[in-house]
């Protein structure tokens, strides 16, 4: 169906979110014509990057710059409908005259879509702006991780909300469940006869969440400080690769259903224990640029998760992430335990599903096998997967996904206040103990503390 007439407003347009992700996004959905027929972009932000044409000079060089072959018209099309218009937390008296002109001629159905891209320490403050203004009428506002930085702040970031939107309108954007890969999570547990079964404790031993990222800060040190590996990755992202993993069928695919069956995995997700926490930090760096001189700021994190359900009493999750690491992944692997077998004398190999979260979704399968020969021996073997071979379809990048779901009010794979609010009271025993961070190598694993934590080690760089 035609979407209605919308007005988009991007806070933090002239950030490096902007540049690489919403614009892009915007772009490669009006190539494929998913955009509203009448839609306008209005930019915002405390300090103007010059006249409308200069912004719009500025948007169309950062899609030169990222989109590799571009259509020209769709180019000058999109282009020519964003504009800029300063604002913050004190004055945005202007940019809701601006959003109104926008309006003009759109139709009594025109929607707005506000997408708060801003630091955790401004959101509150921008919300209730929003509020007093008159903005989020009729408006669906996006909000950007993390939320909140701890249970408190979180809460009173959700209070300020509701006074002024209904949980309806809050899109809280985590954008790893607009991966492809994420989603197929589901499809591969409950439409397939081999799995479902196998998807619990009896047959699983342990899992692991691997998110190890090759890069450094890219000039985000400010954030980081503020933040760290907990709050940017683990509160948000690989918790919620967890709860993909781990939730029960929801029955049905309507966003309700899936979102409580999460939520339901969330409140039996057991708090972490600060002594099942390892932090890293790479050497050099508290030497880059806006990094404190003394920064005890985690960029790595380990630990060891539990789920107190029938489904999964007792069986590890291991979950790990951090900057500079050796390669950078995004993988979910299952370990299947052991059958009591005279065939398994010796090391019999591994028998693993692992899951790569890559654009087009590789799945591969370690089993155990015959070695060919005339004695009773086992090889490992394995089965792979290349989703992106199968079907060159049209995959859709995450925040293109997610923005075409905000358009379509999907709410299915935003994240919900209840979960929100679960996943601090998890993460907060480690944010009051802090542990100690461990120095550790660029280009390494992270601290050793690290490798010993799973039992029989990880499978990535072990
Ligand atoms: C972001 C984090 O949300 O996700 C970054 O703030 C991280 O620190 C990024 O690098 C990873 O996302 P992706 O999609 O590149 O794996």
């Amino acid at each position: 169906a035609q979407l209605p007439p919308h007005v988009l407003v991007l806070f933090g347009a002239t950030g490096d979110l902007a540049k690489r992700k919403l614009f892009p996004g915007l772009y490669a959905l009006a190539a494929a014509g998913r955009l509203p027929e009448q839609y306008a972009v209005i930019g915002s932000g405390r300090h103007s990057p010059g006249t409308d044409d200069e912004f719009r000079q500025q948007v169309r060089d950062g899609l030169t710059d990222s989109v590799e072959e571009y259509d020209e018209q769709v180019l000058d099309d999109l282009v020519a409908r964003v504009s800029f218009q300063t604002s913050n937390a004190d004055d945005g008296a202007d940019l809701a005259a601006a959003v109104t002109k926008a309006e003009d001629g759109m139709g009594d159905d025109v929607r707005r879509l506000v997408y708060l891209s801003v630091p955790p320490s401004a959101m509150e403050d921008m919300v209730a702006m929003l509020g007093r203004e008159g903005i989020v009428e009729r408006a669906r506002l996006v909000v950007e991780k993390p939320f909140g930085l701890d249970l408190e702040s979180s809460r009173s970031l959700d209070a300020a909300l509701k006074d002024v939107v209904d949980e309806e309108q809050v899109f809280r954007i985590d954008h790893f469940l607009g991966k492809e890969a994420v989603q197929n999570i589901l499809a591969l547990r409950f439409a397939n006869g081999l799995f479902e079964p196998a998807w619990d404790r009896r047959s699983v031993a342990s899992v692991q969440i691997d998110v190890p990222e090759d890069l450094g800060l890219e000039g985000r040190a400010a954030f980081y400080e503020s933040t760290g590996a907990l709050r940017d990755m683990v509160s948000t992202h690989l918790s919620q690769l967890l709860g993909f993993v781990a939730l029960e069928d929801p029955g049905s695919l309507d966003e309700r259903a899936v979102r409580d069956a999460k939520a339901a995995l969330f409140a039996d997700l057991r708090p972490f224990d600060p002594d099942r926490v390892v932090f890293g930090q790479y050497d050099g760096y508290r030497d880059e640029d806006d990094v404190e001189d003394e920064s005890d700021v985690e960029t790595f994190v380990a630990l060891e998760a539990f789920v107190d359900n029938d489904r999964w009493q007792d069986v590890p999750f291991y979950l790990r992430t951090g900057k500079a690491l050796a390669e950078g992944r995004r993988t979910i692997t299952l370990r299947f335990r052991t059958p009591e077998s005279p065939l398994l004398a010796g090391d019999p190999g591994r028998n693993e599903l692992v899951l790569e979260l890559t654009d087009d979704a590789v799945i591969s399968i370690d089993v155990r096998a015959k070695k060919p020969g005339p004695d009773m021996r086992l090889t490992e073997a394995t089965f792979h997967l290349d989703l992106g071979d199968e079907d060159p379809a049209e995959p859709l990048e995450a925040y293109e996904r997610l923005l075409l779901d905000v358009l379509r009010g999907d709410q299915t794979f935003f994240t919900r206040a209840d979960e929100v609010d679960r996943l601090w009271q998890v993460c907060q025993p480690v944010l009051d103990a802090r542990p100690a961070v461990h120095p550790y190598e660029q280009g390494s694993w992270g601290p050793q503390a690290a490798l010993d934590l799973p039992a029989g080690g990880w499978r990535l760089g072990g």
